[in-house]
Parts: structure tokens; sequence; C-alpha cells
């Protein structure tokens, strides 16, 4: 395989062996990661970026001497990359610690304009991150409400969104997919709804951004966050702020920090290996897009090609899932919906608890996760909570079709 591929001929094979860890086996047999949504694993251009980071470039920002300056250029490349990857603006992209991080510290900053009486609405899709943080401005007597989902299929009700969404309403936050049961909610419609009564939107697209393209300015959301970890790149994370917005809120920041640009709203010294890391997984979507270089047009390529494959996947997984007696699919199942949902499925195989199901796949060299996934109120809505939530079998574009068939296998033959 060349050092580029046409996205229309891509060779799984050859892109597999872009990721080391996928080499990586158990008991003689390789491994199977379809714990993705809680992390996925990296390509070996953003290995080779950290090391490149730490042999020629690590000093901090502003020296006037080499490493400082290669530094900074690293992370400027960065910027542009992470601003192609959003179609946002460079001076319209913040890098944070993760999204939790980055989101309590941007919602302090927005709960400074709010009043008493004023409400916020979120989803009842979300992970926690996208909750605690606007509950914790209740503190300002401030209301957040919820807007529910269709239980059948655990599609967000618009209906009662716009329900939810009054005059008062300042804030409408919502997922672009939910890391529990892959809904993928119509985001712009959402945005449509908030910005008729002058809400701002806070996108949390964590779960979304390895499977999908993200376009800020077609979702006309105000805020949107992602993390790196997710999408084969490290522990940094990235929030998308409309300029004018990152501009007139005041951060909670040190006095020399700078006051102008994204800088205002980095706290502290940044993670400059991750930001090089998160270079290196631009550098990898460019590359599956046909182009050395990480832009827009590249990533689009890549992007589609992964959706194409990994809905494929989705509906070989889900199509099994659905031959094993007693399993109960959360989420989307119908294959003409499929563009509404992630490829993450969520299961609960009673009188078997999700936990044992589990242990058994891991045990068996199959990666998958049990619990809440942090989505508690989801899970409560579903009443799954105190019953240890779901299985969780998260595909990423890596994944094969015979992966998919032996983690079925093995799990219709589960042995407690
Ligand atoms: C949908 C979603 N939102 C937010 C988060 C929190 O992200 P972070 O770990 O970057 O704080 C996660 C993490 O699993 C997630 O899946």
């Amino acid at each position: 395989m060349s050092a580029s591929v046409e996205t229309s001929s891509i060779d799984l094979a050859a892109l597999r062996r872009e990721f080391p860890a996928l080499s990586l086996t158990r008991d003689g047999a390789p491994v199977v990661y379809l714990d993705n949504p809680a992390g996925t694993q990296v390509s070996r251009r953003v290995i080779d970026r950290v090391r490149d980071y730490w042999t020629t470039m690590n000093a901090n920002h502003g020296g006037l001497f080499l490493t400082s300056e290669r530094s900074d250029a690293m992370v400027e490349r960065a910027r542009q990359a992470a601003a192609a990857f959003l179609n946002a603006s460079v001076d319209e992209v913040v890098f944070g610690a993760n999204m939790t991080t980055l989101t309590f510290a941007v919602s302090r900053a927005i709960g400074r304009q709010f009043r008493s009486g004023d409400e916020i609405v979120v989803t009842r899709l979300e992970h926690d991150a996208n909750v605690a943080p606007w509950l914790a401005l209740e503190s300002l007597d401030v209301t957040v409400r919820f807007a529910d989902i269709r239980t059948e299929d655990c599609t967000l009700d618009l209906e009662d969104l716009e329900r939810q969404v009054n005059p008062r309403t300042r804030l409408v936050a919502v997922t672009y997919a939910s890391n529990a049961v892959g809904t993928i909610p119509h985001v712009k419609a959402v945005s449509a709804i908030a910005h008729r009564v002058g809400a701002l939107v806070w996108v949390d697209a964590v779960h979304y951004a390895p499977h999908g393209p993200i376009d800020v300015r077609d979702l006309d959301c105000d805020f949107l966050v992602c993390s790196g970890y997710k999408f084969f790149g490290a522990h940094v994370s990235i929030l998308y702020g409309r300029r004018e917005l990152l501009q007139r809120l005041a951060p909670f920041k040190v006095r020399p920090a700078p006051d102008e640009g994204p800088g205002r709203w980095e706290t502290g010294t940044p993670n400059f290996e991750g930001i090089a890391a998160l270079l290196g997984a631009f550098e990898y979507f460019a590359w599956l897009g046909g182009d050395a270089r990480p832009e827009r047009s590249a990533f689009l390529k890549a992007l589609a090609w992964i959706q194409s494959h990994e809905r494929a996947l989705a509906t070989r997984l889900i199509a099994g899932l659905a031959e094993i007696r007693g399993v109960r699919i959360y989420g989307i199942t119908d294959p003409a919906h499929f563009a509404q949902r992630a490829p993450t499925v969520s299961l609960t195989w009673e009188p078997h608890r999700p936990e044992d199901l589990a242990r058994w796949l891991g045990a068996h060299g199959v990666f998958t996760w049990h619990g809440d996934h942090y989505a508690r109120v989801l899970i409560e809505r579903l009443g799954l909570a105190g019953r240890g939530g779901t299985l969780r079998i998260g595909i990423a574009h890596y994944n094969t079709a015979s992966e998919i068939d032996q983690a079925l296998e093995l799990l219709a033959g589960y042995r407690a």
C-alpha cells in the first residue's frame, strides 16, 4: 500500500498495520478492541509525533529559542488541523485537558452571565459530563430541565425538547451521539429550537468525532467539545467556541496569560505532547483520505469511508445479536435509520449481568464495556440503574467483520 490511499479502495489490513496496538495478542491470539467508546487505539503517526515532540521541541510556550519556536509552530499546526476538522476558524479552537474539565471551566464562565430564574435544557441522552456542569449552576438559582427520549429506540423526543425550551432558556446542551446507545440526535434542529429563544447551544461531540464529519457552521452551534483519545489521538480535548463568545465571556484565568485569542481559555501550561499527538491523529485521517496534509477535504473522504465501513459492521453486529435469544438491544435497530446511530451497541441479556458478560468476553480477548457508561440519566430512564447498566460493544473503523463474528460467537456461548 502506498503512503496515501483512495477512499474507495481502502485496504483494511493495511490500515490496521498503522495501529501497532492492533497486533497485541493474548494467549497467542490477537485481541479484539470493542471498547472504543472508552478510548481508541492510536496510529503510529501519533506515536511518532509524540516521540518527535520529546526529542526535538520540548520547551514551554513563547521562548526565543529553537525548541520553544518549534513547539509553538507545532501547536499552531495542530490548531489549524483542528479548525479544519471542525470547519471552524483557527481562533475558535481551544485545547484543554479533557471534555469534562473544559465543560466545567466554560460553564462557570457562561454562568457568570446568568440570573436567578434562568433555565438550561439538557437531554436525557447525555454523558454526565454534559449534565453535571450544568447542574452545578443550580447554585446560581438556575433551573435545569431535561428533554426526554423515546425509550423504545432511545431517540431524542424533539417535541419534548420544544416543550422544555422557553423564553427563560439560556442554554441547551445536547450530545452529537450517545456514548451509551449510539443515538445521533438531530443537532441542527436542536440549534434552531434553542436559537429561536436566544439560547446558546453546547454540543458534546466526544462520542461522535471518530464516526463522522463535524461541521460547526452547519450545526450552527455556539460551542462544541470533543476529545482526542476517542478519535485515535491522545488525552487532550478540543473546544470550539463561536469567536464572539470566546472574546466576550470572561474565563477564570491567571492575569499574565493572554487576554486575546484561544490562549485566554487555555488555563496553565498546555499538554504539548498531547497536542502533538492530536496533530498525528489529524495526519492519520488525512492519510486515510488520500492526502499528506491535514486538510478538510481529506478528512471528509476518510470519514465518509469510516461511516460506510462502520455501518456495515454495526448492521452485522445488530443482526447477529438479534439471533441470540433473550438479548435486548437499546437504541435504533432498524437498518433504515442507521444514519441516526453511531456503531455503538448496548444490550442486556437477562438474567446475566452485563459485568459478567464483559468479564467473559475480556477473558477471551474481546474487550467491551459494562455499566452506566457515565450516562447516568439515560440508564435511569431505561430502568437499568441498579441492574448493572448495559454491555456496550463499541465499533471503530479499524474493526473487521470477523472480529464482530468472534464477539457474537463468544457471547452466544456464554457460560456463567
Ligand atoms: C459522550 C461523552 N461525553 C463526554 C465524555 C467525557 O469526556 P472526557 O473523558 O474527555 O472528559 C465522554 C467520555 O467517555 C463521552 O463518551
